[in-house]
C-alpha cells in the first residue's frame, strides 16, 4: 500500500484516483496482410491498412484506486451485458502490458464496450477493441504525465494495441498505417503502427470499403491459431517475401494512384492468405460458396463495366468490396442488385477510408 501511494504521489495522481474515459476506435482492413508472428506480437513481415470508419467499437474505462495490496481488479461489460467470457484476453493483455504502464496495477478497472456493428457478424472486434482500451489506458498515463507530445502518444498506444492484438496497432490512426519493419518505409517498426509517411494519390481519397456479411457466424479458427499455423507452413518464407514485395509495390501505387496496379496487389493479397490457410497443417477453409460467387461477379462486372471495384478478405468469410469514390453510384446499384443476394440477411455494411481513433471524454 505505502508503495502504492508512493507511485501516486510521484505521479501527482492523488486527488485524481478516480473517474473514466472514453475513446471511440474504428476497425481496419489490411491491404497487404499479416499471416505469422514471433514472441511478442512481432509480424513475420510488414502490413498496411485502410483505417475505417463506421464499424468501430466505444469503450469506456472506469477507474477506481484499488484497494486491493495485490494489485487492480477489473469487470467487463460489453453492450450493456457483464461478460466473464472476455476476461481471459483482456487479463493477457494487461499481463502484458504492464511492465510498460506500471500505474496499472494501483487501480480497479470497469470496462465498458460497444461495437457499431453486430458482435456476430464475422468482422473482428479485437482491432477496434484493444486499440480503444489501449488508447483508455494511455490517457491515464497521459493525466499522470501531461507534458507528454500527442506523437508520443499515439506511438505508445499503437505499441500497446500491438499486444493485445496484432492488427490492433493499425487502429489508432488514419488513413493508411504501416505496421512490420520494411526498408520502403523509413519509419517503420515492428513493435508499433506508422502513418504511410507519403502523400496518398486523390484516387483513394474517400475510398469505399461495403462489407458483405456472408456469414455472421464464429469463426471455425481464429486468427491466433492461423498466425501458429504459419510455423513450419511449407510456403512460410515465400509468403513473408510476397508481403514484404507487396508493401513495396502498393507504396508506389498509393502514391501515383495507378488503380489497375492496386487491384491486383490487394486481391492477390486477399487469395495468398487464404491459400495459407488452406495449405498449412492442419488446412482449413474459411471461405464460403457465396465468397466465390461475389468474386466472380465481381470480376465479369470489372470486364463488363472496366470499373475498379476490387475485394479483399479478412480471416473469414465475409467480402470487403473495395472502390474508389467516383464510382460509388454505379457500384452500389451493383451491390445491391446483384451481390446482397449472397449476405446472410441481406446483411452489408458502408464503410470507408477513415481518420482514426477520437477521445469523447476526458478524465
Ligand atoms: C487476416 O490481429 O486478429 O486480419 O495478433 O493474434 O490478435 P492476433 O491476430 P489478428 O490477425 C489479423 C489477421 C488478418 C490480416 C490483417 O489484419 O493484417
Amino acid at each position: 500500500m505505502i508503495e502504492t501511494d508512493f507511485i501516486l504521489k510521484a505521479y501527482s495522481l492523488e486527488k485524481n484516483t478516480k473517474g473514466s474515459i472514453t475513446w471511440k476506435t474504428p476497425s481496419n482492413i489490411a491491404l497487404v496482410k499479416y499471416w505469422g508472428k514471433q514472441e511478442p506480437q512481432i509480424p513475420e513481415n510488414a502490413s498496411i491498412s485502410f483505417t475505417l470508419d463506421a464499424c468501430f467499437t466505444l469503450t469506456t474505462l472506469e477507474y477506481s484506486k484499488s484497494k486491493s495490496t495485490q494489485g487492480g481488479s477489473f469487470e467487463v461489460y460489453f453492450e450493456g451485458e457483464k461478460k466473464d467470457d472476455f476476461k481471459p484476453k483482456i487479463q493477457q493483455f494487461f499481463e502484458r502490458i504492464e511492465q510498460y504502464v506500471p500505474f496499472l496495477n494501483y487501480f480497479d478497472f470497469v470496462i465498458k464496450s460497444r461495437n457499431s456493428f453486430p458482435h456476430s457478424s464475422g468482422i473482428a472486434s479485437s482491432a477496434s477493441g484493444m486499440s480503444a482500451l489501449a488508447l483508455c489506458v494511455m490517457s491515464i498515463e497521459k493525466a499522470l504525465n501531461p507534458e507528454m507530445t500527442d506523437e508520443y502518444f499515439n506511438k505508445k498506444a499503437s505499441f500497446l494495441a500491438r499486444l493485445g492484438s496484432g492488427s490492433a496497432c493499425r487502429s489508432i490512426e488514419g488513413e493508411l498505417i504501416v505496421w512490420g519493419k520494411h526498408n520502403k518505409i523509413k519509419e517503420s517498426s515492428n513493435l508499433f503502427g506508422v502513418k504511410f509517411p507519403y502523400k496518398i494519390h486523390n484516387n483513394f481519397k474517400n475510398y469505399h470499403d461495403t462489407i458483405l456479411l456472408v456469414d455472421e457466424g464464429e469463426k471455425q479458427v481464429s486468427s491466433t491459431v492461423g498466425h501458429k499455423l504459419m510455423h513450419n507452413h511449407p510456403f512460410a518464407k515465400q509468403r513473408f517475401k510476397q508481403a514484404n514485395d507487396n508493401i513495396s509495390k502498393i507504396s508506389e501505387v498509393l502514391k501515383n494512384g495507378d488503380l489497375k496496379q492496386f487491384i491486383e496487389i490487394v486481391e492477390s493479397e486477399a487469395l495468398s492468405l487464404h491459400a495459407m490457410m488452406m495449405t498449412s497443417n492442419p488446412y482449413f477453409i474459411l471461405m464460403k460458396p457465396n465468397t466465390l460467387k461475389i468474386i466472380n461477379k465481381i470480376w465479369e462486372f470489372r470486364t463488363k463495366t472496366k470499373s475498379k471495384i476490387c475485394f479483399t478478405l479478412d480471416a473469414g468469410a465475409n467480402v470487403h468490396v473495395l472502390f474508389p469514390e467516383h464510382e460509388k453510384e454505379q457500384v452500389n446499384n451493383f451491390i445491391i442488385n446483384e451481390l446482397i443476394q449472397f449476405c446472410q440477411e441481406k446483411h452489408y455494411i458502408c464503410d470507408r477510408i477513415g481518420f482514426g481513433a477520437k477521445q469523447l471524454s476526458n478524465i
